[in-house]
């Protein structure tokens, strides 16, 4: 009898006498609130504040996926019809689900916010809709609201709450699909209605119903289908919160933050932006091991070092556990955390392109150096001629280390054991201004062999932008100005495998080889070489089929 009665629900959401138009907001705006779209810099930084200073954040992929264990995307990966995938609604019943566990592993992570995927692609909502009976509450035998718990443990861990919504894709509604292939004809409709009834309607019950929402993080499956004016229709139930900060995923809307997802850009990405990354292989729950924590944490301290927030993903079983070696990973980071906070929290990208040996965040006159590679000579170079007031490793701050300043660099004098085995931290004041250390290639004039246009974008400091070309092989030439003594190559070749890579160096009327690699493995390589000293350089890559794309193209010198 309960399964016939969940088949009629499932097959009335798309009808359901439940779906009304709703577009309008159904809290009053306070006539003092001023809309995004109007703020000053000033007010855009009050609201983006508590964002900036909080770091690090839990995402956490929960929905019916979790019961077949391969991924958040299994409906459309398998093809399966709506009815068939609803069934697993009939043994969704995670009654180990605990809010406040949840919360405090994310607030002994050191997380200071946390974001539940509210609906995913599927359309399977995880908090009691009204809108469609297609939820955790009313088509479960679980029974409860695990947003509504959640909305009540997270204020007691200090923690702020966010609500991920995928918002133009929902392969569980009809319309819901439309920009992307449909496998079920339950998934045809109009997008519009979908918009009007099931998106916009949920949005509203998850701003009006759950307190403060702090983040809300909308997703789509890649289709493109919207436009200014659907992206619009959600402004005003936006407003019910008006210090809501937003992800730029709600196509054509202005984001207060850019993504970087599952991987850290060789360059910093200007003004605010967050990792999404995930603590094992998926979002959604699957048995793959937890990763390392070096493995987590050069990462973190990467996204860190250059300016970036962190939003670690966690994917909870069927039963409402968060996987155990998930959670210890999370508590190492945390650990990590509790002694070298100070650099993290509230910190901005340092000043430094490239490090060999980790990455750096600044506050103020405060540098945090995150030292990866411990010098095995206990000599630290930093690429800084500015005077040091103080230096000490955040795990020892009452021993001063000693700096010396060497041919323009600093060196730190450091003791021969890494206070910590992955990632120790030393605290630099400085006195004065610190000059910016970037690529040697910086904005130099390029001459490609082929599509001058672009070829700019190789040197430029912007990692998403990129010199494309239709042939297989390519190369750019740049001239530094003046001679130049350097050591390291970074470049990047986005989309493209490399079949041989070639430095060379002009020297008289001769290219010299500095550098050749066949094959290397990926698209982002750092290579080190004894210095060399020119004024004109190049770089050949010769890709395994045509179209061929250099991302970046940097020299730095010895350090
Ligand atoms: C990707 C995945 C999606 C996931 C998202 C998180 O877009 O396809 O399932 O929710 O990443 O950023």
């Amino acid at each position: 009898m309960k399964k016939l009665l969940f088949a009629i629900t499932v097959t009335l959401w798309g009808a359901s006498p439940l779906l009304a138009a709703d577009t309008t907001p159904s809290a009053p705006i306070s006539p003092d609130t001023v809309p995004r779209t109007a703020e000053t810099p000033a007010q855009h930084d009050a609201r983006m504040a508590w964002w900036r200073e909080a770091k690090f954040g839990m995402f956490i992929h929960w929905g019916l996926y979790c019961i077949p264990a391969d991924g958040e995307w299994h409906m459309r990966q398998h093809k399966e019809s709506l009815s068939d995938y609803s069934k697993l609604a009939n043994e969704f019943n995670p009654t180990k689900f605990n809010a406040d566990e949840w919360a405090a592993l994310a607030q002994d992570a050191g997380m200071k916010y946390l974001i539940l995927t509210t609906k995913h692609h599927d359309g399977f909502a995880m908090f009691h809709s009204k809108v469609s009976a297609y939820n955790i509450y009313d088509a479960t035998p679980f029974k409860r609201d695990p947003l509504k718990e959640l909305s009540e443990a997270c204020p007691r861990h200090d923690l702020k709450l966010g609500t991920y919504y995928s918002v133009i894709a929902d392969w569980g509604h009809p319309g819901g699909g439309a920009g992307c292939p449909k496998w079920d004809p339950a998934q045809e409709g109009s997008l519009d209605d979908y918009i009007n009834n099931v998106s916009i309607p949920q949005v509203r019950e998850l701003l009006t119903n759950y307190g403060p929402i702090a983040v809300m993080w909308f997703d789509t499956d890649g289709s493109n289908v919207g436009s200014e004016e659907r992206a619009a229709r959600y402004e005003p139930v936006l407003a019910l919160q008006p210090n809501i900060i937003i992800d730029p995923r709600l196509q054509h809307f202005p984001g207060d933050f850019q993504t970087a997802e599952g991987r850290v850009p060789l360059l910093a990405p200007k003004g605010d932006w967050e990792l999404c990354t995930r603590t094992n292989g998926s979002w959604g729950y699957t048995s793959a091991p937890a990763r390392t924590l070096a493995d987590l944490l050069g990462q973190l301290t990467d996204a860190w070092g250059k300016g970036g927030n962190v939003l670690l993903n966690v994917g909870p079983t069927r039963e409402g556990i968060i996987p155990p070696d998930s959670a210890e990973c999370l508590r190492e980071v945390g650990a990590w955390l509790k002694t070298n906070g100070e650099a993290i929290y509230g910190s901005e990208a340092g000043p430094f392109t490239y490090l060999p040996w980790g990455t750096c965040t600044r506050k103020g006159d405060h540098l945090y150096l995150i030292v990866l590679a411990w010098p095995t000579d206990g000599k630290l170079p930093v690429p800084i001629s500015t005077p040091v007031t103080d230096a000490h490793l955040l795990a020892d701050p009452g021993k001063l280390l000693k700096t010396h300043l060497i041919n323009g660099k600093t060196i730190i004098d450091l003791p021969a054991k890494a206070p910590d085995a992955t990632a120790s931290v030393i605290a630099l004041k400085v006195a004065g201004q610190i000059t910016p250390y970037h690529s040697l290639l910086l904005d130099k004039p390029v001459v490609a062999s082929e599509d001058q246009k672009d070829a700019s974008h190789a040197v430029d400091d912007d990692s998403a932008s990129a010199w494309r070309i239709p042939s297989a092989s390519g190369s750019l030439q740049v001239d530094m100005g003046k001679p130049e003594t350097f050591s390291v190559l970074r470049y990047s070749t986005p989309y493209t495998t490399v079949a041989k890579a070639v430095l060379e160096v002009q020297v008289g009327n001769e290219w010299k080889t500095v550098y050749s690699e066949d094959n290397p493995k990926g698209t982002e390589f750092v290579r080190t070489f004894p210095p060399v000293t020119g004024q004109v350089v190049r770089l050949t890559i010769t890709a395994d089929k045509p179209a061929m794309r250099i991302g970046d193209f940097e020299l730095f010198p010895p350090l």
